[in-house]
């Protein structure tokens, strides 16, 4: 596929190297540019500057074809070509920081280019960066001309993995831009993305990234702690293992990934707890798994901020049981969220369909009696005469009110705090937030 664009990729380390030659074995014409001229000599000389597996004779190939150039000058790449990717490092500072200098430095060197051609110029960051330096970076350095359209600016994250980078960078897992403005077009940039990307915000884009990274050291923590678990305990982790990952419902799967409630029910901080507890007793240190339920308060706590952040002191629960379709409170962040609110002297009625205290029994109905012995007399069955409050936030973490009445009812002087993602309350109510988002 050959295709008209030209592209300059600034940085040749493992990003823009593996990325100069695979866009140019994609048909594009690539300038690399890097300050390291030892770098620019090697593509040249048809090396590659990094380790990677098949990349120097990738390079060579390109080389061959005339569609990869490299240059220490980064007027002249920014002059011939119509797109900058941005692949420089982003290190650590000294104190765990991200040090950006690399990234401001080359974006004052394209803007510079930019500022000596004529036509539209498209500056794609792919270096790693926190939500929102893509946007000051950009507005500080080039601002001027993002606002006269001369210039277009994406965040593009990187997902290759070193060692398998050329395979990775030709079939991405996960391909995902940020815009500058919502919903903005990327066509111009249409030879630089895959064919699968989604397109968000620019902070959005930059989080994602962080999301993914601090998943996947979530994943190897969180093995490694089993592992360490089932070794004290003379068992095999790695079949333990072997076994989780077989489960595609529940565990490798989407399930348990939406921000929303804190978790609770009858097993998980049961669960959670006597695990944590016996590593401790088995003296091996688990902080990752020990940290959960202490998270999970804390997850608890911004949900009361948020209730206190909305003022009204009477707050309506719709939905108190700990997920849809069930009455068992046992661990329901709902209810510790009510006897919370009720302990700041807030005036609180609940209203949940499925839970009828007279049918609570055994472990169910005790934990809600020590949590919330009020309970019976703050549960509400009529919706209508529920929302009857000059100011009043509602909590909603479960669709189990009827969206009709919701529409007709809800005013200004309700806000609601959708605690799960019900996306119609986001269009019928007009006071709205979300709890994460
Ligand atoms: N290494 C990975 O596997 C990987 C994967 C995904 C994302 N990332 C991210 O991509 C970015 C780049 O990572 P890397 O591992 O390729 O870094 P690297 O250190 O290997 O390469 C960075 C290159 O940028 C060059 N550079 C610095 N200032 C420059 C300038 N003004 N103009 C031109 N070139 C300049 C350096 O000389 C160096 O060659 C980082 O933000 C990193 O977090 C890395």
């Amino acid at each position: 596929m050959e295709t008209s664009s030209s592209i300059s990729v600034f940085g040749l380390g493992y990003v823009g190297s593996v990325t100069a030659a695979c866009l140019a074995e994609r048909g594009c014409r690539v300038i690399g540019c890097d300050v390291q001229a030892a770098k620019v000599e090697q593509i040249q000389a048809g090396e590659a500057p990094i380790s990677e597996p098949g990349l120097e004779e990738l390079i060579q190939q390109q080389l061959e074809t005339g569609r990869i150039s490299a240059t220490v000058d980064a007027e002249s790449a920014v002059r011939d070509s119509e797109i900058s990717l941005i692949c420089v490092g982003t290190p650590s500072t000294a104190s765990g920081g991200l040090d950006l200098r690399f990234v401001e430095a080359v974006a004052g060197e394209i803007a510079s280019g930019i500022r000596k051609k004529e036509g539209l110029h498209s500056i794609v960051f792919r270096s790693t960066m926190l939500p929102g330096s893509t946007r000051r970076i950009a507005t500080e350095h080039f601002g001027d001309l993002i606002e006269s359209g001369k210039v277009d600016v994406f965040f593009y994250p990187e997902f290759l993995r070193q060692g398998s980078a050329l395979a990775d960078f030709r079939v991405p897992s996960l391909s995902a831009i940020g815009t500058f403005e919502p919903g903005a077009s990327t066509e111009s940039i249409a030879a630089v993305l895959d064919s699968e990307t989604e397109t968000m915000t620019l902070e959005a884009a930059e989080l994602l990234k962080y999301a993914c990274n601090a998943f996947h050291a979530t994943k190897v923590s969180f093995a490694n702690e089993i592992g360490r678990i089932g070794k004290a305990l003379g068992i095999d982790s790695t079949s333990v293992m072997a076994q989780l990952c077989r489960d595609e419902r529940l565990n490798i799967s989407p399930y348990y990934l939406r921000p929303g409630t804190p978790f609770g029910g009858s097993c998980l901080p049961k669960d959670v707890s006597a695990l944590s507890l016996q590593a401790r007793a088995l003296n091996v240190s688990t902080p990752t798994i020990d940290s959960l339920l202490e998270s999970n308060r804390r997850h608890l706590e911004s949900l009361i901020e948020r209730v206190e952040a909305a003022g009204a002191r009477d707050v309506l629960l719709v939905g108190l049981a700990f997920k849809a379709g069930t009455d068992d409170l046992r661990g329901s962040a709902m209810l510790e969220l009510a006897a919370s609110l009720l302990m700041k002297d807030y005036t609180v009625h609940i209203f949940d369909p499925d839970v009828a205290p007279r049918n609570l029994i055994g472990a169910n109905q005790r934990f809600a009696a020590a949590k919330l012995p009020a309970l019976e007399t703050l549960l509400v069955s009529d919706l209508v005469a529920a929302l009857d409050a000059p100011q009043q936030t509602l909590v909603i973490s479960k669709p189990c009110a009827d969206l009709e009445i919701l529409k007709t009812e809800l005013s200004p002087c309700h806000h609601v705090i959708d605690v799960n993602g019900w996306s119609a309350l986001a269009e019928i109510a007009p006071s709205y937030e979300g709890l994460c988002w």
